[in-house]
């Protein structure tokens, strides 16, 4: 119900979010016959047509992408190079030639975030933004007061449905599929509620550390790196009452109301931790206190989940790589004919977004003897079920050329999601370290009291 694009503006094409995810998302989307647009690079680097279909090579071997000649031959062919500043008008002037065979050009702006609004000004001084739609990169503002200036700078250049946030989270494919199967199935819908539910716990655990982008995120940390956005979002798809229809207004005006329902974060009910050797990490300042995980306790403001406490967590140098979703049910009463069920883990519903997407229910059996109860595991594992899944960058990418909006986040979703963390961000930091291949600080461990407490990811 949106726009179709018929060119495509990548500025940052030499960059390394283009090395890394864009190059292999559109090799993938012109091998599944979805690409039928001119796409224009922008960059500064002085590239001519050999240096870049080397570039595309390497970014597609480094995917571990089997490269067809027949595919690569044919995105190269749709493909021109631009070399330019991002913040010189002549570079405006070179790309209006393009611009102007275009109805409904996309520009996607892989750039640093300060020139989110420089950028879209110039766009617009050039006269090429009137009918175009602009894709923005993470992130979106540094706080609530940012955010919100960013939005009006923006909104004084172009509308608010212009411009399409990316959050590449919201492209995983268990993501999309969780609020399709809440609300198609009779048998898991009814039970999310606090007559029925105990509690939801979201890991988003990574057992590697920052890397090489250690300047990046000493300025960012856990809390705007992860939680703001992508945790955010999973939050909301989780609580969200039914959209009225498919219609990507409809299912935006939803999880913009139940991120409004969500509590602001409270430093009293969080946890930040650093791991050791963090400080010793290239562009990383001796002294940072920098949070590199960070758990808390969140509560949702409506009747249907009153006193269900919501616990987030997420660190750097985890003991494993896994993002999930755990619902936490109320265990089933205590009666003589089921007299050990006290014993046993509560039934629990497990959407497992990464590594392996996989839904998984756990209930309660009886066990061989026929005495006693033990716990069993309903899986379906999506990837077996579906094939192949399209990569989060593919998904957008193709969304935003086809005019299908609903896996991006409107300004109010934006501004929600920081006011939330707002208050962790103005407060007093306590960063307490912790050692890598755990699960964080020990302190994490007490925000689940009275709760069952955080869970080994399901791997
Ligand atoms: C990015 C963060 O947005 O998401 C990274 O900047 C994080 O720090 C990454 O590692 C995780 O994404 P994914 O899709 O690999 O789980």
């Amino acid at each position: 119900n949106g726009t179709l694009s018929d060119l495509l503006v990548v500025f940052g094409i030499t960059g390394d979010l283009a090395f890394k995810m864009t190059i292999p998302a559109l090799y993938r989307l012109e091998r599944s016959g979805y690409l039928n647009c001119p796409i224009v690079g922008v960059a500064i680097d002085d590239y001519d047509d050999t240096a870049i279909s080397k570039r595309f090579r390497d970014s597609l071997e480094n995917a571990g992408e089997h490269v067809e000649h027949k595919v690569i031959s044919a995105l190269l062919a749709r493909f021109s190079y631009i070399q330019g500043d991002f913040l010189s008008s002549s570079t405006y002037d070179r790309l209006r030639d393009v611009v102007s065979h275009s109805k409904n050009p996309l520009f996607y702006l892989e750039v640093p975030p300060a020139l989110f609004a420089p950028m879209v000004k110039l766009l617009t001084e050039a006269g090429l933004s009137q009918r175009a739609k602009v894709l923005i990169e993470k992130p979106f503002g540094t706080d609530l007061a940012s955010a919100k200036a960013l939005n009006k700078t923006l909104h004084g250049l172009v509308e608010e449905d212009q411009i399409l946030r990316i959050d590449h989270f919201l492209g995983k494919q268990p993501l999309m599929d969780l609020a399709y199967i809440r609300f198609a199935n009779q048998i898991i819908e009814p039970l999310l509620d606090r007559v029925h539910m105990d509690s939801i716990q979201i890991t988003m655990a990574e057992d590697f550390g920052v890397d090489d982008r250690g300047s990046f995120y000493d300025r960012v940390g856990a809390i705007r790196d992860v939680v703001q956005n992508h945790l955010l979002q999973v939050l909301a798809l989780v609580t969200m009452d039914t959209p009225l229809s498919g219609a990507y207004k409809d299912i935006w005006d939803k999880k913009v109301e139940a991120l409004r329902a969500v509590s602001s974060m409270d430093i009293a009910t969080s946890v930040m931790g650093q791991y050791d050797g963090y400080l010793e990490v290239p562009g990383v300042s001796h002294n940072s206190q920098t949070e590199t995980f960070f758990a808390t306790k969140v509560s949702i403001e409506s009747w249907r989940y009153f006193g269900v406490p919501i616990f987030i967590r997420t660190g750097k140098y985890l003991k494993v790589r896994s993002t999930e979703i755990r619902v936490v049910f109320k265990p089933a009463p205590e009666l003589s004919y089921i007299k050990d069920v006290s014993t046993l883990p509560p039934n629990q519903m497990i959407l497992r977004i990464d590594p392996k997407p996989a839904l998984r229910l756990s209930i309660c059996s009886k066990d061989s003897t026929g005495s006693s109860g033990r716990v069993v595991h309903m899986d379906l594992p999506f990837e077996e079920e579906l094939g192949r899944l399209p990569m989060p960058y593919e998904r957008l990418l193709h969304d935003a050329l086809v005019g299908e909006y609903s896996l991006f986040t409107r300004e109010d979703a934006v501004e929600e999601s920081w006011r939330i963390v707002q208050p962790l961000l103005d407060g007093e930091r306590n960063v307490v370290s912790y050692q890598k291949g755990g699960y964080g600080p020990k302190e994490a461990r007490h925000l689940c009291k009275g709760h069952l407490g955080w869970q080994e990811p399901w791997l």
